[in-house]
């Protein structure tokens, strides 16, 4: 007769509370082979990938925490991290806070992390109902991320064990039922890595809720290489995301084109040019992170930027939603160009949709084109060449 996921946990939780297996995980289990080395690297290089692509982050719950494994990691991409584990010997190995909780019964309130992150944990449920329980559970508690793990029946590792005939309290299962369990869980699959396809069990997964609650984030553009998003973080933060993803390889060429091979990509560029701006005086957007991705042979794959959100239009929107801007504001404006014409950037995109208006005047994002030089004849009349182009296009000269 099959258990149900309490009764599973039970035997879990002595097992884990065993004499000497919390020193054992937080010690030789990891540190004592070269292979658990590996094992533990290629693992945080899989992890740290979808940390990163799933952010940016504010709070992240880490269940099962074991002995604090990926603390250190999970802290790099999170203000907070909650860690948690049904095992108190287990709990014991851990720095900071921590509490004790099994995944049957996370005590948290719905949508109260932007990832909940769970490593080697599935693979300890015989029962496709268990596992999904346990993923439901984690996605209850998620805003949008889950980070989970499966053992890949269809490994060299597990058909080993299986012909060894070995009885085995650790259960592999196979890619689809895996896809199925997630999907009954209300979850999808963006991306899964193996530790070492065909041969290692270990697989970890990014997965994302089906349907996010209402104000979790919402699109506000989408086009085949690039998104922009407004997101609310578990922390009440509202930040912009701007990602520019290239799946595809001839994407990727015409990306390297505009400079990103061997150069920074968009989102870095933009990140760093809203900081140069900021230092020069120029009110822009405050930048608050970025990452990108590249292939093996450096072509950019994935990037984001992310960005304080303004509830502020832009000047594009504003005037399409019938309003116009006061004389002051366009005074400001004038102004503002002058003072980045001043400071020698070549801005590149003195558009209305670039900047924003708000009750303090004139606020700008996009520069990732801008270039910055001395200050000079030819880069203040490029400036206002395409700043009056602008405003004679908007009526507004
Ligand atoms: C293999 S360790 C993984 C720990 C950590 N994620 C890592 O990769 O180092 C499994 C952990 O899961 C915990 N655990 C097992 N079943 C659990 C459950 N139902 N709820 C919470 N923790 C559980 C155990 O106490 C143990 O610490």
């Amino acid at each position: 007769m099959s258990s149900s996921i309490r009764d599973r946990e039970d035997v879990l939780r002595k097992e884990y509370d065993a004499d000497g297996v919390a020193e054992n995980y937080a010690g030789p289990r990891w540190e004592g082979t070269q292979h658990a080395r590996r094992t533990h690297r290629l693992e945080h290089t899989a992890v740290k990938h979808f940390l990163e692509a799933s952010g940016p982050l504010s709070v992240v719950l880490d269940l099962p925490c074991g002995t604090g494994r990926f603390g250190r990691l999970l802290k790099l991409h999170s203000p907070k991290v909650l860690q948690m584990d049904q095992s108190a010997a287990m709990l014991g190995k851990v720095s900071g806070p921590r509490g004790q909780a099994a995944v049957s019964k996370i005590p948290l309130a719905s949508d109260s992390v932007d990832v909940a992150f769970s490593f080697r944990l599935l693979h300890h449920f015989r029962e496709s109902f268990q596992r999904s329980e346990a993923l439901a559970e984690l996605a209850r508690v998620s805003r949008r991320w889950v980070i989970g793990t499966y053992f890949d029946r269809d490994s060299f590792q597990a058909l080993r064990h299986r012909m060894r005939g070995k009885k085995r309290n650790r259960f592999p299962q196979s890619k689809q039922s895996f896809h199925n369990e997630a999907e009954l869980a209300g979850l999808k699959v963006v991306e899964e890595s193996y530790v070492a396809r065909g041969v290692s069990e270990q697989v970890v997964v990014l997965l994302e809720k089906t349907e996010c609650s209402q104000g979790v984030f919402e699109v506000i553009k989408k086009t085949e290489t690039s998104s922009v998003e407004c997101r609310n973080l578990a922390d009440g933060c509202s930040v912009f995301v701007k990602r520019y993803t290239f799946p595809k390889m001839l994407r990727r060429l015409e990306a390297a084109f505009r400079h990103t091979w061997r150069g920074p990509s968009r989102a870095e560029r933009e990140f760093f040019n809203l900081q140069r701006l900021r230092e020069a005086g120029i009110p822009t957007v405050r930048p608050l992170s970025f990452w990108v991705k590249r292939d093996s042979l450096g072509f950019v794959r994935d990037s984001w930027v992310a960005t304080e959100a303004h509830d502020s239009p832009d000047l594009e929107a504003y005037l399409h939603s019938g309003r116009k801007p006061s004389k002051n504001f366009i005074q400001a404006l004038e102004e503002s160009v002058a003072e980045i014409s001043n400071a020698g950037v070549l801005y590149r995109g003195l558009l209305a949709r670039n900047v924003l208006v708000t009750d303090e005047g004139p606020v700008w994002l996009d520069p990732a084109k801008a270039v910055f030089a001395k200050q000079s004849q030819s880069i203040t009349s490029a400036n206002e060449k395409e700043f009056r182009k602008e405003l004679w296009r908007l009526g507004l000269a």
